[in-house]
This record gives structure tokens, C-alpha cells and sequence, in this order.
């Protein structure tokens, strides 16, 4: 196994630092400027006109970009452009197709930093630390490790060989193209999304997502720079619908790498198997999507670390990773001390603008998602057995801000315990102590989804049997920590159930999808 790279420090702008002052600029110039983003095939420019334009979440009013969407001729273009690039990429020595991302990995650190955050944190409401931790850190660890997951993929040959006889195995990149589609709430989602399989020598259509587009077109512009040659990945923001349409019946389709909703991978992933057939082979189907992550005290938990923990993971970007904490699970013992801790600590949170450096939240996404949240504010106030305990209230006049909430329920299976909101809304359930190994399993049981969940306990059986009763219940399972921020390189992330295929992004297991395994036996 060859030497990994270290992980990306976060860098910290300290008031003074000169990562502060290269963001104060680099904000001034994005708020500044209203961008027209293409779709780019082929290395070509292409402004369809058809345009929709990304707004700031904080204040709707304030346009940022204006993208133009793909039409069928677009997309079916980007995907003839990929089919025709695929036999010069994949021919390329692998070290040289590795040293362009290696390349952008360092644009992004030394270079292009402070744009690229200024950008997430204005078109998708992400305070300084949280663009940081996405658009810098998670991005340029991605591009790093994976190339070194890839060089361990390269190497991997057969054990055996007989005299007269040699076995290897080449690794090559899947028949057609690959479709990547990315969601809006992390930039380096959809940086990993188009490179991981390019890395391993495939071609690719990519949507993103037009909420993010901004961001997201800045880091494809940086793989440009960097080196990326001209139809490896094809840039096609705009409609589901016509994006997916073509891309699935088409013939050459070789892949899908999706994160998303588990109704649109559910939907995509329908359509290609209905398409079995039709398509050269077989397309490899990857997926992360959706979660209702859990935080499970035991009564011996430290509650001043599960309080903590628990208000980044559920608070921290919104609410709005599919990582977030969602539902909380507390014996009957701590209640009162968690319940207050909670609701004093939320009365202090500030929601702000993202430029706002004491701004611990900021404002949703979008209309539909702040109308989503909305709905489900509305049935909590609204329910017999669900109490809203802090915040419950929304307001998008200027931007689409939502109160950091609350929710005591005693139905572990309320509306809010089970379904996905991708919002600042919390949802407790107290148990009884001696109930704690019943409580587990409902705590398994209650949703489709199997994403993240921590447990906190400092007492070792319990913890060891929380560890049993959860096994299935989240693919990054959580010891006394938040369920958000796996780090590319330590945490290998991605749910089972109905959050994905759980291929883990950020490991050898995701690149080897993107391959097609060759075996060789030669006689001499
Ligand atoms: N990887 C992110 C996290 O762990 C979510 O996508 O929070």
C-alpha cells in the first residue's frame, strides 16, 4: 500500500488572518457580479439561453448566476462528446490522468480558496466554516485520496501464478459514458461525483444541481485549469427530467453516480433496469440519498458532549446534510437536563447572513424546501402527541429562514421521527430507563433509512449493545460524536437501506465501481 496524503487543515479566519482578508474579497467580487454559466461540452461554451437564475437563500432578491440549461441536443452532445474522448482518457497513463486532479487539488488550496467558499457560502447559505469544510477541505481531500485509492486499485493482482503460466488483472474503465448527478449541499459532493469515476478512466455527463450551480461551475472551471482535456467530463446543468431522459435511453449509458433523493434515485434507477437490453451492458448504479440520522443517549452519557453534539448535528448548514441529526433518543433520567441544555443553547443561536462570522445558521435552500419545512412545522404545532419546544416558526419575506426547532414527541413514530425533512428541525422521543434495549430496536426499526447515527454512553455494555441493536441501522455509526462530518480518508461514507448502495464515497470500494475488471492468463 502506497503512502495516503495527509487530509487538508482547515484553516481558521482568525479576524487579522490573511484568509480572511482574501475571503472579505473574494465575497465582495461574487455579491458583486452576476455570472452567466453555460453548459460546457466538449470544451465548448454552450449559452442555450434557457435560463434560470441562483439566487442568494438568504436574500432571494440578490441574483448570483443566471443558468443556462440544457436541451436534449445539449445533453445528447455531451454525450457523444464523452463517448468520442473515452479512448484517448482511458489510454492515458493513469499517473498522468491522477496528476490533474492532483494538480486542482492544489489550485483549490493555494489559488482558488477564498472564491471557491465565497461562492458556496453566498449561493447555498454556508456560514465561513461550513464552505470551508466543503468547497476547500472536502474537495481537495477527494481529488488527494482518491487517486490514492486508485493507484491501490491498479495494484491489485492475482496471488497465483504456475510455472509456465502468468495471471494479471487490468482495470478498465466501463463500456459508454457515465451520468453523475449532485445535489446542492456540498460542493465537493459533486466534485467527487464527475471525478471519481474519471479518475479511474471513464467519460461523464454531469448535472448539478441548479441551486449550486455557481459553485459547482467553479470547480469544474478549476479542473480545466488544472488540465482536464476537453469531453472527460461535460458540464449540463438544468431540468431532471431532460437530462435524465436522454442520458438513460441512450444506449452507451456505463454508469450512474447519484446523490440526491431516494424518490429521484428511486425513480432513475427504475428507469435503467426497465431499460436492461437496451444498453450494452449492464450500467453500475451508485447512489447516496436519503437519511433520518439518530442520536441515541444511554443514562450514562456525558450530556454536555450529547447536547453539544447534538446541536451541530442537527443545527450546523441548516439542518440540510443528509447526515443530519434528526431524531434524538434520551432516557427518562436526563431529560430535564437535555431538554433545558437544548432550548437555552438554541435561544442563543444566531441565523444570519453567511458573511456574518458569529452567523451559526443561515437561511434554506430554496422555496420548495422552505415551504417542505414549513409543512412539517405546521403539523408538529398541530399534533396532539408532538410538542415544539423551541424555535417553529419560518419566515421568507427576505430569504428563506427557518428557526433552529425543537420537537418533544411521545410517539416514536410521529410524522417527524420518520420522514426526511432537510431542515433545522429536531425530534425527541424519551424513553424509559429500564426500556433501553426496547428503545434501541424501535430506534432501529422507526425509518427506511440507514445513513448515520451516533450513540453517546460512557458505560462499555452499553455501548456495546447499542453497537449490536444498530448494526443495521446506519452505515457511519457514531461513538460519542455527532452523525455529520465524515472526513474523506477516515471516515469512508454512505448508508444502506433506503439511503443508497452504500458504496462509500471517499474509498477504494466507490472507485471500484468505476471499473471493469480484465483477467489475463498468458502461457509462455
Ligand atoms: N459527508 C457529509 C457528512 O458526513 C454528508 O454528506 O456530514
Amino acid at each position: 500500500s502506497l503512502p495516503k496524503p495527509p487530509s487538508e487543515p482547515m484553516l481558521n479566519y482568525a479576524p487579522g488572518s490573511p484568509e480572511r482578508a482574501a475571503l472579505a474579497e473574494a465575497l465582495t467580487e461574487v455579491s458583486g457580479e452576476v455570472v452567466d454559466i453555460p453548459c460546457v461540452v466538449n470544451g465548448e461554451e454552450v449559452y442555450t439561453g434557457d435560463v434560470v437564475e441562483q439566487v442568494m437563500p438568504t436574500r432571494h432578491s440578490h441574483v448570483l448566476a443566471r443558468v443556462h440549461r440544457a436541451s436534449q441536443e445539449t445533453v445528447q452532445a455531451a454525450i457523444d462528446a464523452s463517448l468520442e474522448a473515452r479512448a484517448e482518457w482511458a489510454a492515458m497513463p493513469a499517473e498522468a490522468r491522477f496528476a490533474i486532479f492532483r494538480k486542482a487539488a492544489d489550485l483549490v488550496a493555494s489559488k482558488h480558496r477564498a472564491k471557491m467558499c465565497a461562492t458556496v457560502m453566498l449561493g447555498t447559505g454556508k456560514n465561513v466554516w461550513q464552505a470551508e469544510i466543503d468547497a476547500a477541505v472536502e474537495t481537495i481531500d477527494f481529488f488527494r485520496f482518491n487517486t490514492a485509492f486508485a493507484e491501490d486499485i491498479y495494484a491489485m493482482q492475482p496471488p497465483q501464478n504456475a510455472p509456465g503460466n502468468w495471471n494479471r488483472s487490468e482495470y478498465r474503465p466501463l463500456e459508454g459514458f457515465v451520468l453523475a448527478v449532485s445535489p446542492f449541499n456540498f460542493c465537493a459532493i459533486g466534485a467527487n461525483l464527475c471525478t471519481a469515476p474519471a479518475m479511474m478512466g471513464n467519460t461523464v455527463v454531469w448535472k448539478p444541481a441548479s441551486t449550486a450551480a455557481l459553485g459547482n461551475y467553479y470547480v469544474y472551471n478549476i479542473l480545466r485549469e488544472a488540465g482536464l482535456p476537453d469531453g472527460v467530463i461535460n458540464f449540463v446543468p438544468g431540468s431532471g427530467p431532460v437530462i435524465g431522459d436522454t442520458c438513460l435511453n441512450s444506449p452507451h449509458l456505463g454508469g450512474l453516480h447519484f446523490t440526491g433523493s431516494t424518490e429521484t434515485f428511486n425513480s432513475l434507477s427504475h428507469a435503467i433496469t426497465s431499460n436492461y437490453g437496451k444498453y450494452v451492458g449492464y450500467p453500475r448504479v451508485v447512489g447516496e440519498t436519503g437519511g433520518k440520522n439518530f442520536h441515541f443517549l444511554h443514562a450514562s452519557a456525558d450530556v454536555r458532549s450529547a447536547v453539544n453534539n447534538t446541536l451541530r448535528g442537527a443545527f450546523e448548514y441548516q439542518g440540510q446534510k443528509c447526515s443530519a441529526t434528526s431524531r434524538l433518543y434520551v432516557p427518562a433520567s436526563l431529560w430535564d437536563e437535555v431538554r433545558d441544555s437544548l432550548v437555552a443553547e438554541m435561544a442563543n443561536i444566531k441565523v444570519g447572513q453567511p458573511y456574518e462570522f458569529d452567523a451559526f445558521m443561515t437561511a434554506v435552500i430554496d422555496k420548495s424546501s422552505f415551504d417542505n419545512i414549513s409543512r412539517y412545522l405546521a403539523a408538529a404545532a398541530a399534533a396532539p402527541d408532538a410538542e415544539v419546544l423551541a424555535g417553529g416558526s419560518a419566515d421568507d419575506s427576505e430569504g428563506y429562514f427557518v428557526e433552529p426547532t425543537l420537537i418533544h414527541t411521545t410517539d416514536p413514530h410521529f410524522l417527524t421521527m420518520e420522514e426526511e425533512i432537510f431542515g433545522p428541525v429536531l425530534t425527541a422521543y424519551v424513553y424509559d430507563d429500564d426500556k433501553f434495549e426496547e428503545t434501541l430496536e424501535v430506534c432501529a426499526s422507526t425509518s427506511p433509512y440507514a445513513l448515520t447515527g451516533a450513540v453517546f454512553a460512557r458505560d462499555a455494555d452499553a455501548l456495546l449493545t447499542a453497537d449490536a441493536a444498530l448494526k443495521d441501522a446506519a452505515g457511519n455509526f457514531y461513538v460519542n460524536d455527532k452523525s455529520t462530518g465524515a472526513v474523506v480518508g477516515a471516515q469512508p461514507f454512505g448508508g444502506a437501506r433506503a439511503s443508497g448502495t452504500n458504496d462509500k464515497a471517499g474509498s477504494a470500494l466507490n472507485l471500484l465501481r468505476w471499473v471493469s475488471a480484465r483477467t489475463i492468463k498468458e502461457n509462455y
